[in-house]
């Protein structure tokens, strides 16, 4: 996160903007948050969700921070926000991050990430979402297989 042109304005936002929440979607181990609170975001303007409850559970392991960052941390899924974490932050989010993500599904799984997404938000002007998607030029429906022997990404 921190290498997008971006991050100082929204660095500077969290900490300037009271009211405003920055979350990570399918944050995985929740790193780029942790360098969020490193560079001085108040801890408490930020959220992660991620899919897998056993990927925050080993962050934990890793940063050794528990008891600082559990609550920051919610189980959620994009497509079932009412029944998720994501209920409670629903519509409240200002900063929106996602990464390597979007382009994890196919073309209407990503319409229906998309609108997850803009449900994810405060309804008001300003909001933003940003993050990096694979992708290409030309649309395919592709599966992506890690070649163990070479380690190429072969594209199917
Ligand atoms: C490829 S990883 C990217 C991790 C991180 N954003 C990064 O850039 O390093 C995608 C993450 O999204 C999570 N994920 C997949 N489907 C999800 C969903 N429906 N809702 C929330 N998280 C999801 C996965 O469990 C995984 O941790």
């Amino acid at each position: 996160m921190s290498r997008f042109p971006e991050y100082a304005s929204i660095l500077e936002r969290l900490k300037l903007n009271e009211d405003d929440i920055l979350l990570y979607l399918g944050c995985c181990f929740g790193q780029d948050l942790r360098k969020l609170v490193f560079d001085g975001a108040p801890l408490e303007k930020l959220y992660g969700a991620e899919l897998r409850p056993e990927f925050i559970e080993l962050s934990y392991e890793l940063f050794h921070d528990a008891e600082k960052i559990k609550p920051r941390l919610v189980v959620g899924d994009i497509f079932d926000i009412p029944n998720t974490g994501l209920a409670s932050l629903a519509g409240r989010v200002d900063i929106l991050y996602a990464s390597a993500f979007i382009h994890l599904f196919d073309w209407d799984g990503q319409v229906a990430c998309c609108v997850g997404i803009v449900n994810m938000l405060k309804p008001k002007k300003g909001s933003i979402v940003f993050g990096r998607q694979a992708g290409r030029s030309k649309a395919i429906r592709t599966r992506n297989l890690r070649n163990h022997d070479d380690n190429r990404m072969i594209y199917m």
